[in-house]
């Protein structure tokens, strides 16, 4: 059986597109392996996002043209290979076939082709593809990422995903349903619905309230989570039905991207800072307890001093639970790229010096708050070092607790009795959660 390595780079999507490419492989017999020294063929599903993200994927590429032995494929996917299309081909030598996130179903095609010596792109876009009938190989069995929407039509000025993703579509409602009752049947009580915007979920019929309840109504299923939302697109009928459905989950990730109305309006963002805060109060007023994290962006083209102090005291406002933070990477063929005074890199890299310990600062108060109460937790797995196990609450918060292997997959009541400041360590109580 040939066998198929996929190294996975960026967001929640490409863990599902790696999923789905696994899927239409599983199809031609392919058999997923975790060393690219005995694959037949390998993939590097990338992230466009950032140079840096780029700039990585180029130095693994060298690294894995070592494994590679005659008859080999080494293929690069994801937005990385559909920002830059056959042009890779020509920059990369040992790269012999690209495919942008609507062509995964070539991917056998290509891949016939490149071991007849010929290299090839795929980077169309295809509006109507939903990968409906690939059936997605997932690695864990209890939580699965599910795509109910892909592309984005938003237009922030910074964002290269609308030119790598393509126009927004969504999944039929019938048809995300059917695919969770599936996994629920297989044994996954926890699903996360993935989309760029994926509040604004509407299958031509059903919204993202129908959706959250749908799904939340699934036998077996004891979490809905989302990823990533639009602020403005949270409707009164959307905070309902998060309200009311008890499976949905009470975290948020919230983008806001930063703290100043003016930088807003330059990045083309649908709302100003005082909007953004009447989410935020709704989203409290809503789901009590609710644990918002987001992403800022420093130093965008013209952001002064001023400008940057409105983010640092949004974050002291909001009390965000914690905060992914980039320096600002100009993105060929956006329009951010035209716009005046780009922001000198020492002085991104000054800023993000002084938001980064301001978010920290935050998310550690509000923890060490939190250290002594209970929670339900889903035991994901082995902790990385010192033989714990690895929980995650409702909130999105993680706990590592002592435990045996026969836990994991399963739901615990947990107390907090530390945290680092981001983590927790707990104690778990030992009768199971019954479902
Ligand atoms: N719609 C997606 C956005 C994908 S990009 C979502 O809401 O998750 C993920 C994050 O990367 C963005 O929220 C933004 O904070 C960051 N980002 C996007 N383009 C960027 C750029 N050119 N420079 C720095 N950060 C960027
Ligand atoms: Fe990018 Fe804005 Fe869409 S951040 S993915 S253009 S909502």
């Amino acid at each position: 059986m040939p066998l198929i390595y996929i190294e996975t780079y960026g967001c929640q999507m490409n863990v599902s597109d790696s999923e789905l490419m696994l899927g239409v492989l599983a199809r031609e017999g392919y058999v997923r392996t975790d060393d690219p020294g005995v694959a037949d063929v390998m993939l590097v599903n990338t992230c466009a996002v950032r140079d840096h993200a780029e700039q990585r994927v180029l130095g693994r590429m060298g690294e894995l043209k070592r494994h590679k032995r005659p008859g080999d494929v080494l293929g690069v996917v994801g937005c990385m290979a559909q920002r830059l299309g056959p042009t890779l081909l020509e920059r990369v030598p040992q790269v012999d076939l690209v495919i942008g996130p609507d062509g995964y179903r070539s991917l056998p095609e290509l891949i016939a082709r490149a071991r007849g010596g010929e290299r090839a792109a795929d980077v169309e876009f295809k509006s109507w593809e939903h990968y409906e009938d690939v059936p997605a190989v997932r690695a864990d069995r209890s939580s699965a990422f599910v795509t109910v929407q892909r592309g984005c039509d938003y237009r922030c000025t910074f964002c290269i995903v609308p030119m790598t993703r393509g126009p927004e579509r969504s999944r039929k409602l019938a048809d995300v349903v059917s695919e969770v009752t599936r996994l629920a049947d297989s044994g996954t009580t926890e699903v996360t619905l993935l989309g760029q915007t994926v509040n604004s979920y509407h299958d031509g019929d059903c919204d993202f309230a129908d959706l959250l309840r749908a799904v939340g109504a699934v036998a077996g299923i004891r979490r809905v989570r989302f990823t990533s939302p639009y602020p403005t697109d949270f409707t009164p009928r959307v905070l309902d039905a998060m309200a009311s459905t008890p499976a949905v989950c009470e975290h948020v990730h919230l983008p806001v991207q930063s703290g100043s109305s003016r930088v807003l309006k330059r990045m083309l963002r649908r709302y100003d800072r005082g909007r953004f805060l009447e989410v935020v109060a709704a989203l409290r007023q809503a789901v009590p307890g609710i644990a918002l994290t987001t992403d800022i962006i420093v130093g965008f083209p013209g952001e002064t001093e001023d400008e940057f102090q409105e983010t640092l005291s949004l974050v002291a406002e909001v009390q965000f639970d914690d905060a992914y933070t980039f320096k600002y990477s100009v993105r060929e063929g956006t329009p951010a790229v035209r716009l005046k005074d780009h922001v000198a890199e020492e002085v991104q890299g000054e800023r993000l010096e002084r938001l980064i310990p301001l978010v920290r600062g935050v998310a550690r108060r509000k923890n060490i708050g939190l250290v002594g109460t209970m929670h339900e937790v889903l035991v994901e797995g082995r902790a990385k070092r010192g033989g714990l196990l690895q929980t995650r609450t409702r909130t999105n918060k993680v706990a590592l607790v002592e435990g045996p292997e026969e836990w994991i997959g399963t739901y615990r009541h947990v107390r907090f009795t530390g945290t680092t400041g981001s983590t927790f360590t707990g104690q778990a109580a030992t009768e199971l959660v019954v479902l």
